[in-house]
């Protein structure tokens, strides 16, 4: 696997790969890499000739510095893990190389995307997501570009951001990785206290069980039902629960919408913050 640090020979190495007629795949990262980063890196390598993993903690779509400061760094194992996969470059740039002395984001118009759910409760987050995957689109470009639904709000705003800029990448939504007990893979999950950890896969029963029960009950009482259940909880403080159309991400009003409906979910365990989704019919 070759270790670029810097835009230059990144993006040098990948231009004479494309002059090659070579497609590449691209998964972004910030590291601390989990079985849920690498099925889209697998993903990945079997759609596309040559795949690129990038891991950079960006600054400017943190807004609490404490989460940014403790985001966890397993540099070492990551690159293991890279390589026992097969993937063929980790472009690994310091702050400095991406944004010089400017750490600031770009504004960005997501047609209102970025005003619903992680967008109230992180203020100028999607701002910093758009600014650094445009940034690493430009210095990568991919032919196809693999993201998680485990972030669908972001995973909708990055094909928003790129339809709207007609940018040449095509961008791949992967489903949800697991642990045994349904908690969503994530980095963060790493700095859960043990107490916080075995009380975290309540999140997912309890949207399996919202699942079962829209349709039957409407949006309304779903929703209070999940408020309540989390009221009644010790360890787990619900920061929003939404039940949304996936195209707009509004939340519905007292009705299914045309497009498909899903239900979304912010938690904090302790002072870390979880989140979750799942599709209903
Ligand atoms: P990060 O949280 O490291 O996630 C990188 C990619 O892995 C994202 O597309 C995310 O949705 C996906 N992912 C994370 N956990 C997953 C899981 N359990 N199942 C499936 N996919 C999962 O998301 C970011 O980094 C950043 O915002 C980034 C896009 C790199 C921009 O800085």
């Amino acid at each position: 696997m070759k270790i670029f640090n810097t835009k230059q020979e990144t993006n040098a190495y990948l231009a004479s790969k494309k002059e090659d007629n070579k497609t590449i795949g691209f998964v972004p990262t910030m590291g601390a890499l989990h079985e849920g980063h690498l099925s889209l890196i697998k993903k990945a390598i079997q759609k596309n000739d040559l795949v690129v993993v990038s891991i950079f903690v960006n600054p400017t779509q943190f807004d609490n510095q404490e989460d940014l400061i403790k985001y966890p760094k397993t540099i070492e194992n990551d690159t293991k893990l890279l390589e026992s996969v097969s993937c063929d470059v980790l472009f690994l740039p310091s702050v400095a190389e991406i944004y010089a002395e400017n750490i600031s984001s770009e504004k960005f118009d997501f047609d209102g995307l970025e005003h619903q759910m992680e967008g109230k409760f992180r203020k100028g987050h999607f701002d910093g997501v758009g600014t650094i995957v445009k940034t690493l689109f430009e210095i990568v470009t991919p032919n196809r570009a693999y993201f998680g639904q485990k972030d669908f709000q972001q995973l909708q705003i990055i094909k928003k951001m790129v339809r709207k800029n007609r940018l040449p990448v095509k961008i791949k939504g992967c489903p949800i990785f697991r642990e045994a007990d349904g908690l969503a893979m994530s980095s963060r999950n790493a700095r859960l206290s043990k107490e916080h950890r075995e009380a975290a896969p309540f999140i997912y029963k309890t949207l399996k069980k919202v699942k079962n029960k829209f349709g039957i009950e409407n949006d309304v009482t779903v929703t209070e039902w999940v408020e309540n259940q989390f009221k009644e909880h010790p360890l787990l403080e619900l920061e929003y629960f939404t039940i949304a159309d996936e195209k707009s991400l509004e939340t519905i009003k007292n009705k299914e919408s045309n497009n498909k409906n899903r239900a979304f979910i912010a938690v904090y365990a302790g002072e870390i913050r979880l989140i979750d989704n799942i599709r209903l019919k």
